[in-house]
C-alpha cells in the first residue's frame, strides 16, 4: 500500500452511497412502473378459426368474442385500467369503401359491448383506422392509388361515432388524416357523446416495427404500397410536435408517440412541451424483438419491466403493452 493513496477523498461527489442497499436504492427511485400505467392490446377475431397464437407474436394470441370477455376480466383482477381493442376481421368482408369500419355489428364493436357487458369500469379504447376493413389495407380511402384525406375524415368519424356509441371510453384515431381530431370531437359533441376521450395517435411513424401487428390483423399481404404518404417520416422530430400541438389544439385529451422504445427522445420532448397526458406504444416489433430474445434464452425476462420504466423516466404517463397483464402480474408479487 503506498503511503498516501493514489485517489483523493471526493466525499460530496459519492453518488454510489445511495446505491449501496435495496432499502436506499428504493427510497431513491425517481420513477416507478404501476400497474396503473398500462393499457393493454388484445387482438379479437371474427374469422372462424382466426383464434389462436400469433406466429410472429408468440404469446400473444387472437381472442374470440367469448375469449376478449375473459381477458377483460383478467385485465380487470390484475388491476390494469384499459385494454385496447384490434379487429381481426372477415377477409371476405373487406372493401375499397370500408362500409363496415362503421357497421355497429362489426367484429370492433361487438367486442366492445361484449367487454363492456362483462366488465363495465374497465376502460375499452379503440383504435380509428379504415385498414382492418379496407381492401387495400390503407387506413383511408384510396383512389387512383392516392390516399384520399378528406373522404376519409368523414369516414373515419363515422366509425369513431360507432365505437362512441358501442360504449367505447377512448377512441385512437391511428389513422393520421389531417383534421381527422377536429372533426371527430366535432361529431362526438354534436351526437350527445362529449364525455368520450380521445386518445390521439399523434406522433405515429412510419415504422417498420409494426410488421407482426399487420400479420395479427390480416393486413400484411394485401397491403398496397406503403404508409409514408401518411405516417411521419422516422427522420423527423419538428414535425411529430407541430402534429401533437396540431391534436391538442383540435381536441385531444391525450397523446401518444408510436412507436415506443426508438422514439424515446419524443416521448420526453412532447411531455415537457405539453404537459398533455402522454403514452407510448410498445409496438409488435418491439414485442418480437424482445420476446424472441427472451425465448432464445439471450436476454432474461427482467428487461421487459426495465423497457417499461424506461417509458416512465421518458415521460410517458402510460404504455400501451402486449406485456400488460404478464407484467401486472410480476407487479402484483412485488
Ligand atoms: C393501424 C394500426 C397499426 C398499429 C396500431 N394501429 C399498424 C399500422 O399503422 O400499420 C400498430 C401496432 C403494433 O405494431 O403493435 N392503423
Amino acid at each position: 500500500m503506498p503511503a498516501t493513496p493514489i485517489v483523493a477523498p471526493f466525499p460530496a461527489a459519492r453518488l454510489r452511497r445511495l446505491r449501496r442497499t435495496p432499502a436506499l436504492r428504493a427510497l431513491t427511485a425517481e420513477h416507478r412502473l404501476s400497474v396503473q400505467n398500462l393499457i393493454w392490446p388484445i387482438f379479437v377475431t371474427e374469422v372462424a378459426g382466426g383464434e389462436g397464437e400469433i406466429a410472429s407474436m408468440p404469446g400473444v394470441e387472437r381472442l374470440t368474442l367469448d375469449g376478449a370477455q375473459r381477458a377483460a376480466e383478467r385485465a380487470a383482477r390484475l388491476g390494469i385500467p384499459a385494454v385496447c381493442i384490434f379487429p381481426h376481421s372477415d377477409p371476405d368482408l373487406k372493401t375499397d369503401g370500408c362500409e363496415r369500419a362503421w357497421d355497429p355489428e362489426n367484429i370492433g364493436n361487438r367486442a366492445i359491448r361484449a367487454i363492456k357487458d362483462a366488465v363495465p369500469d374497465l376502460a375499452v379504447m379503440t383504435d380509428i383506422a379504415l385498414d382492418p376493413y379496407n381492401a387495400s389495407g390503407h387506413d383511408g380511402l384510396v383512389r387512383d392509388g392516392v390516399i384520399l384525406n378528406d373522404e376519409s375524415v368523414e369516414a373515419l368519424v363515422r366509425m369513431g361515432l360507432a365505437q362512441a356509441e358501442a360504449g367505447a371510453d377512448i377512441l385512437g384515431p391511428s389513422d393520421m388524416m389531417d383534421g381527422r381530431i377536429g372533426a371527430l370531437r366535432g361529431a362526438l359533441e354534436r351526437a350527445g357523446h362529449g364525455d368520450v376521450a380521445i386518445l390521439s395517435y399523434a406522433a405515429k411513424y412510419a415504422s417498420g416495427f409494426y410488421g407482426p401487428f399487420r400479420d395479427a390483423v390480416g393486413a400484411s399481404g394485401r397491403l398496397v404500397g406503403d404508409k409514408k404518404t401518411y405516417q411521419i417520416d422516422p427522420a423527423n422530430r419538428d414535425e411529430a410536435l407541430r402534429c401533437v400541438a396540431r391534436d391538442l389544439a383540435e381536441g385531444a385529451d391525450m397523446v401518444m408517440v408510436k412507436p415506443g422504445m426508438p422514439y424515446l427522445d419524443l416521448c420526453r420532448e412532447v411531455k415537457d412541451s405539453f404537459g398533455a397526458p402522454t403514452y407510448a406504444y410498445q409496438v409488435s416489433g418491439e414485442y418480437a424483438m424482445i420476446e424472441g430474445a427472451v425465448r432464445a434464452g439471450w436476454l432474461k425476462p427482467e428487461v421487459v419491466l426495465e423497457s417499461l420504466l424506461c417509458f416512465r423516466r421518458a415521460g410517458c404517463d402510460g404504455i400501451l403493452t402486449y406485456y400488460a397483464p404478464q407484467v401486472a402480474a410480476l407487479l402484483a408479487q412485488g
